[in-house]
């Protein structure tokens, strides 16, 4: 939610910073803005809408200046709009400021800083604190990062912040809680920004800022942190994983569509080094200091949001299925409010692709809190989560910039398949010979990906089918279950058909009464486990009118006689089926989305990280 960029240096600021937008505007794009220092002024640009818009406007106007902040709103307090639009500046316009995250303490601040002669221009909770900077620094008399410092002590909330002022024209001052922040090292320069992908074509020196750390970066100067209690800190220089070709379309449409046909390599990559097929060894390297953990757990709870919470679903199937642990599986945003009970030799496990969703990462911190073993699934390395565990394995599923997560799932679901396995192993609950046929098969599952990419043309035809319906059901059973409300929220989330996923069980407990010939009817009906009842449920929906779209296993013919549409997937093991038939169902919601004329890789109202709660 938002993301941030900030340069100071010897270069134009304002190219680093709009290509940083740009990159960042996965992050939320209903508005944007940039600052820029000229001399003894900021000057501010703003905007509604696309960074592509700022652009635009920023055509004919002055955008010198080599020292600069700018922003890609995703708006909580304020309607979106070229006021609420970061920047904002101190009441002399002295001062910018930019922030991602929420002052939830806003409202007391502004009355006092109201009170005290502040005039507020928006609507914004981010306002008052350039407003406190401002305000402690005439009346403190300190230095910029001291008012900064100061400020952030009276501050409830979250925030990664980058502050300018005339003042101190060569100096970015930053901070950061609960929001990320990562600095970039150039030559006498820096770069600061919500994320790699926005400075990666600059440098790949980078310093992660911990929670509660302030750092005064300036022009030729060394790096200076500190904490918000005031007690400077050393840094640690790390090396950015990321290239930037990953970060292009490559030819492709959209990113989704990309990230999508990534996946036989993002499923390869995720197992790589980890699975050896010909010595049958399964290891992850990253949690192996914390396997007997793993082992000897009372439970093992699997905090997630959205997508990651389906690929946790997975996972429950699998680890109760193989390994014989209790595993619960909780919406991250639910786990953290309800007082929930959890011991010290329960494992909790975050699954995030961005490591920076502020749910999951409330969740960690409770757990950890709670005294039990906290590990993490994440997709980008070096992120909230990822750093705020006890251990964890990253996914290398590569930068996913589509908002609608793709290969991050299936990467999350090979990452949690290898822990099952290896668990299953060590526990001696595993017969050899199941234990060899299926990492057999897992290996071969980028292949299948592979073939199932063959139907595209086939799925557009039903995309152009379901297109022109307003809601959509999306019915599996078992490991197929998570894969229908995976199904179900790609399809709603980027085309605005309303779809709802059910186990296929529950419908006639309500949701049948739904049905009827405009009620497209998606069912998961591999062959395997529950075969036999899916079928039945399918009868059951097709008595009453309802349209059927089935992802069958190859060869089926009893499912193809009920069906309207069929969409046919390699033969696999029954825990990799949602490895497969959520494939599909990412294309099928693609192609309705394209077809409605949707922004697929920015679909309203959404960001890729949900840094707010
Ligand atoms: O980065 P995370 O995996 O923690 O994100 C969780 C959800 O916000 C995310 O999966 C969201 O539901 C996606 N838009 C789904 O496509």
């Amino acid at each position: 939610m938002c993301g941030i960029i900030g340069y100071v240096g010897n270069k134009e600021a304002y190219p680093v910073l709009l290509q940083g937008l740009h990159r960042l505007e996965y992050r939320g794009y209903d508005s944007a803005g940039v600052a820029l220092i000229q001399d003894d002024i900021i000057n501010i640009h703003k905007r509604q809408g696309k960074v592509s818009e700022l652009e635009e406007y920023c055509i004919d106007r002055d955008i010198s200046g080599h020292t600069g902040i700018a922003h890609t709103r995703w708006a909580t307090h304020g309607e979106p709009n070229d006021v609420n639009a970061h920047p904002h500046f101190s009441s002399d316009k002295k001062m910018a400021l930019i922030h991602n995250g929420i002052i939830e303490n806003y409202q007391l601040l502004k009355t006092e800083l109201i009170n005290r002669g502040h005039e507020f221009a928006s609507e914004t909770d981010t306002e008052v604190l350039v407003h406190l900077v401002d305000d402690i620094k005439r009346n403190e008399n300190v230095e910029l990062a001291e008012a900064v410092r100061l400020a952030l002590t009276q501050v409830v909330g979250t925030y990664a912040i980058i502050v300018i002022s005339v003042e101190d024209p060569h100096t970015l001052v930053v901070a950061r809680k609960g929001s990320p922040l990562i600095i970039g090292f150039g030559q006498n320069e820096f770069y600061v920004a919500s994320d790699g992908s926005a400075i990666v074509e600059y440098t790949d020196k980078v310093v992660y800022l911990n929670d509660e750390e302030i750092a005064i970066l300036t022009e030729g100067d060394d790096i200076h942190v500190k904490t918000i209690k005031n007690k400077v800190i050393p840094h640690y220089v790390e090396t950015l994983e990321m290239s930037l070709n990953q970060l292009e379309k490559s030819g492709y449409e959209h990113f989704m569509l990309k990230e999508i046909f990534e996946q036989p390599r993002s499923i390869a990559d995720s197992m790589r080094g980890r699975l050896n097929s010909a010595k049958e060894i399964v290891s992850l390297g990253g949690i192996i200091e914390y396997e007997n953990h793993l082992l000897n757990a009372r439970r093992i709870i699997i905090v997630a949001c959205g997508t990651s919470y389906h690929a946790g679903l997975v996972a429950e199937y699998m680890l109760e299925d193989l390994v014989r642990i209790p595993v619960e599986v909780e919406y991250a945003s639910e786990f953290r409010y309800r007082n929930p009970i959890i011991y010290s030799d329960d494992v909790v496990i975050a699954i995030s692709q961005s490591g920076e969703t502020a749910d999951t990462l409330a969740a960690v911190e409770l757990a950890k809190q709670k005294g039990a073993t906290v590990l993490g699934i994440c997709n980008v390395v070096g992120s909230s989560i990822a750093r705020a565990t006890h251990a964890g394995s990253y996914t290398h599923a590569g930068p996913e910039i589509g908002v609608a997560s793709t290969k991050a799932f299936t990467a999350q679901v090979t990452v949690l398949t290898l822990m099952a396995l290896c668990l299953a192993k060590r526990k001696g609950k595993i017969a050899k010979q199941k234990y060899t046929h299926i990492i057999h098969e897992l290996e071969n599952i980028p292949k299948r990906v592979e073939e199932i990419f063959k139907l595209d043309t086939h799925i557009k035809e039903i995309a152009s089918y379901i297109k022109n319906f307003n809601n959509a059901l999306y019915l599996g059973r078992n490991y197929n279950y998570p894969v229908a409300l995976e199904g179900a929220l790609k399809l709603k989330e980027i085309s605005y058909i309303h779809a709802e996923g059910y186990p296929a069980a529950e419908m006639k407990h309500g949701p049948i009464a739904l049905i009827d010939e405009d009620m497209p009817v998606v069912v998961i009906a591999t062959i395997k486990g529950t075969y036999d009842k899916v079928v039945s449920n399918i009868q059951e929906v097709k008595s009453r009118k309802g349209k059927i779209i089935s992802i069958v296993t190859e060869g089926d013919t009893v499912v193809k006689g009920l069906s309207d549409y069929i969409i046919e997937i390699p033969e696999t093991e029954e825990m990799f089926v949602p490895l497969l038939a959520t494939i599909p169902l990412q294309l099928l919601a693609y192609h309705v989305a394209i077809m409605r004329g949707k922004n697929v890789d920015q679909p309203r109202n959404l960001a890729k990280s949900v840094t707010v709660e």
